[in-house]
């Protein structure tokens, strides 16, 4: 059976195509740094391997075993990029160029880097800019995230050869039940808007495009480029969407299926200018050259989120953890808190005797309480 190694296997994306690749019969290395913690990869962990490290150190111990990598690992989005440029640059273009760097070094045979849509994005204003973006069109990305995506892409597709199939997936912004669920994309936010407020907030009218593509469909086209015939994909980039929607009609059928499924939804519009993302791209590469058509409907998706996300209860829709900006921050924070001591509230491996007869609130004895 052969091995793959998915780096960021414990994220939004991995969690889903970990189970895909289990369920087609492969054995999984996760590599992740489990920012978002173990919890969410709990239901595979006991059906992979999983090497805790920082992608930066990634090293031929950690592949050399593997027929393939994947790559769905390091900072995700637009704010966290600009959070923490020096960490994008390092994580999302050199550390990405060193996995693959390191996958070839070894005689692994295949790679695929998770690249972004977000390259396309031109902004709204502007009709000029209003095209059907391919893999051959000119992109001049000014964000940090797309830039660090750009530089990576260019330089791992470079190192192909006979013995080395780099390829790149330009995805669209994702949707769909992750058990490491975003609220920080544009449907699963949506969702999480009228699930929680029952109102959905459309800002700029809606205008904007968006190239979108189920998670399950994510995982699937990966699948489909670990088995596809090298000499079709070697040192390609491709756009992977399921379709392109203005954020207008995104929010009236999410209202739908929801108000289907019993849920009272109002929209909000407003129509000021704002800074908005606005791009669509071409999916037609992928199909021609893999017969990649997206299986997922949006209705599917949707209601398949709205009852997942009630039968794992994150329904704590605000808490950080499902937000990456606000998780980055926090998380940044408290290791400047806590990195002296290395706990919160429970010290590891201390007693305190408590004497007998002492009020301790939360306590049934009086006898010696175990802190950790
Ligand atoms: N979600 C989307 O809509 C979308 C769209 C286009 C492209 N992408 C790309 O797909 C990939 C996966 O996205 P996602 O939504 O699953 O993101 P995510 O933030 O949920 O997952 C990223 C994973 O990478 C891990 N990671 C981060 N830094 C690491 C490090 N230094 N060492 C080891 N592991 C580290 C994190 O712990 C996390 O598990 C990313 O590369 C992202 O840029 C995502």
């Amino acid at each position: 059976m052969k091995k793959v190694l998915v780096v960021g296997g414990a994220g939004y994306v991995g969690c889903v195509l970990v189970e895909e690749l289990l369920a087609k019969g492969y054995s999984v290395r996760v590599f992740d740094r489990l920012f978002f913690g173990r919890d969410p990869a709990r239901q595979f962990l006991d059906r992979v391997e999983l090497v805790v490290e920082d992608m930066r150190e990634f090293d031929e111990s950690h592949v050399s075993d593997c027929g393939a990598v994947i790559n769905v690992g390091g900072l995700s989005n637009d704010p966290t990029a600009e959070f923490n440029p020096k960490a994008n640059e390092e994580l999302n273009t050199w550390a990405s160029i060193r996995v693959a760097e390191v996958a070839r070094r070894v005689g692994v045979p295949k790679m695929v880097f998770a690249s972004t849509c977000s390259i396309y994005d031109r902004g709204v204003g502007e009709d000029i800019h209003d095209f059907l973006q391919d893999e051959e069109t000119e992109v001049e990305p000014k964000a940090a995230y797309a830039t660090s995506k750009l530089a990576a892409e260019r330089a791992i597709l470079a190192l192909a050869d006979d013995r080395f199939t780099p390829v790149a997936f330009r995805k669209g912004t994702i949707f769909g039940f992750s058990p490491r669920m975003r609220y920080d994309l544009v449907v699963n936010a949506f969702v999480k808007d009228a699930l929680s407020k029952g109102k959905l907030a459309v800002h700029y009218g809606g205008s904007m495009w968006r190239p979108l593509i189920d998670v399950k469909d994510v995982a699937r086209a990966y699948v489909m480029a670990l088995e596809a015939d090298p000499d079709l994909i070697r040192g390609q980039v491709f756009n992977l969407i399921g379709g392109n929607f203005r954020i207008s009609e995104l929010a009236l059928r999410v209202q739908r299926i929801l108000t289907d499924l019993g849920v009272r939804v109002e929209l909000d519009v407003d129509y000021s200018y704002r800074l908005v993302r606005s791009y669509r791209v071409s999916g037609t590469k992928l199909e021609r050259a893999l017969g990649f058509q997206p299986k997922v409907t949006l209705e599917e998706s949707v209601e398949h989120m709205a009852r997942e996300i009630d039968r794992f209860g994150y329904t704590d829709f605000s808490h950080p953890r499902y937000y990456n900006i606000e998780w980055m921050k926090l998380l940044e924070e408290s290791v400047e808190i806590v990195s002296g001591h290395g706990y919160v509230l429970s010290k590891p491996s201390v007693t305190i005797e408590v004497p007998d007869g002492e009020f301790m609130a939360g306590a049934s004895s009086g006898r010696g309480h175990r802190i950790g």
